[in-house]
């Protein structure tokens, strides 16, 4: 089978023969020239092997740490132009998702590749709603966490935990089995994390109401206390769906990389999402919301803002919630958020680490250093504020990032596996440690 990068290249090539969309690479160790094929602006790695030296050697590579100019993949699934700040899911731009349509619509939209009928929504929505209960065993191994334990580290584990009590899971080859395991992962998210969240609260968990929205489920199951019946307020709920739709995915990320790595030794969706939870804590990816609002919290003041920036400078810390691999312009999320940022405020009232966000804003976008290196306000620098201000915990910040992202981390999982190009994930390394050298007993070392 033809793979997508040589037959649009043959595509290519007929509808422009005079012109060749080859690279000719002479290596100037041997005098010897190679015509190597270009796709979509890319060569693929392989070819690269039939620059040899002699046929003893093994083969030019490419070297890449991070990957920063390595396609993995082919993918339909979101596209980012990041010098313009454009985000689209299967063609549709973010800024129309968050106006027009709801988390589980697009949720849909990723992993099915079209936006669903009113039939399909329905009934997308019916198996989402009745996939929100979790074993009554789940509480009792979050009961086994710390009072102050992370949220971040209980979602991992319960995710993972998931994958014992559905071994089915593993029959990762039939699409009704995977339709399964996708309502589970994306119907249980809210109520892993939300008693996640009651269990540092020592408070009683809340069980799924299934006649409110995904969203205001999540806020019933979060925060009802004596009420019979939670009802979310309106403006609440929308304004955490547009901050889902905003999260649902973001292509080649480090997390995406992790499921579709994970998920490539045929690891069952829940371990591979484990996986992609745990490097979506990290400070410098999902976690980066959390750090965000303590950096604001210690700057605690307007007037400390130049010192804080100059420090940031000095390369003493970063200014967290700025900048981006891809995006070398403000990012288009960024610019939204900070409108719901506002209706949050308006009814919450506002957050007044704010003014101190907008300083932090004002005095990198005018300075040489943030521009040189295209810094921008990213999708983290004012979620936080926003969280906060709607009554979460800063640690329950990553976990929010991560509850809607499981659409697109499943979408992208789905994409690997039934990519016939795809195998298992295994680069290549340059070694540069010893040659070979005897055992030395330990009575000899020095
Ligand atoms: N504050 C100060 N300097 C920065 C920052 C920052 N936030 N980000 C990058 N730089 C500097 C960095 O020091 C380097 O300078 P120099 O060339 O002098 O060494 C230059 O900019 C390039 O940085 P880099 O680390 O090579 O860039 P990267 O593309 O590898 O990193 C990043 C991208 C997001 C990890 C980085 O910008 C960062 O650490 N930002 C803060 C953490 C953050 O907000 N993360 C959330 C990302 S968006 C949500 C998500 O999808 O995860």
């Amino acid at each position: 089978m033809d793979s997508a990068l040589s037959s649009t290249q043959t595509s290519a090539a007929e509808a422009n023969s005079a012109k060749r969309e080859t690279l000719t690479i002479t290596d100037n160790r041997t005098g010897q020239s190679y015509e190597v094929p270009i796709t979509h602006d890319t060569i693929r790695a392989s070819d690269l092997r039939k620059i040899k030296i002699d046929d003893a050697d093994f083969g030019m590579m490419s070297y890449d740490p991070a990957f920063s100019n390595t396609a993995s993949c082919i993918s339909r699934i979101t596209y980012i132009d990041g010098d313009k700040g454009i985000l689209r899911y299967r063609g549709y731009p973010i800024e129309e998702l968050a106006e027009k349509s709801t988390y589980l619509e697009t949720a849909y939209l990723l992993l099915n590749g079209e936006l669903p009928t009113a039939a399909q929504l329905k009934d997308w929505q019916y198996h989402i709603t009745h996939h929100t209960y979790i074993h009554e065993s789940i509480k009792k191994f979050l009961d086994g966490f710390h009072y102050d334990a992370h949220p971040m580290g209980m979602l991992i584990s319960t995710i993972a935990g998931l994958s014992t009590f559905y071994p089915d899971a593993k029959h990762i080859f039939d699409p009704e089995s995977r339709k399964k395991q996708t309502y589970r992962l994306i119907g249980k998210m809210p109520t892993l994390a939300a008693f996640a969240y009651r269990h540092t609260l020592g408070m009683p968990y809340v069980y799924p109401d299934n006649d409110l929205s995904y969203t205001g489920n999540f806020l019933n199951m979060l925060f009802r206390t004596s009420e019979t019946r939670y009802r979310p307020n309106p403006t609440l709920e929308r304004a955490l769906d547009v901050l889902f739709i905003l999260h649902a995915d973001h292509e080649q990320n480090c997390s995406a990389n992790t499921i579709r790595s994970v998920g490539s030794s045929h690891a069952d969706p829940f371990c591979a999402s484990a996986a992609a939870t745990a490097a979506l804590y990290g400070p410098l990816h999902g976690g980066a919301n959390e750090e965000a609002l303590r950096m604001l919290a210690e700057i605690s003041s307007v007037d400390k803002v130049p010192e804080f920036i100059k420090r940031v400078k000095a390369g003493e810390t970063r200014l967290m919630g700025f900048g981006h691999r891809i995006y070398k312009n403000y990012d288009p999320r960024a610019r939204i958020i900070k409108k719901i940022a506002y209706e949050v405020f308006d009814l919450m009232g506002k957050n007044p680490l704010l003014e101190i966000a907008l300083e932090c804003e004002r005095i990198a976008l005018e300075d040489e250093y943030f521009i040189k290196r295209k810094l921008y306000p990213n999708v983290d620098f004012y979620t936080g504020l926003i969280y906060q201000s709607m009554g979460f915990p800063m640690t329950m910040f990553p976990v929010l990032f991560a509850i809607p992202r499981m659409s697109g981390w499943v979408a992208q999982w789905e994409e690997m596996l039934l990519d016939p190009e795809q195998k298992i994930a295994r680069p290549r390394q340059i070694y540069l440690g010893h040659d070979t050298r005897p055992y030395v007993s330990v009575d000899q070392r020095v």
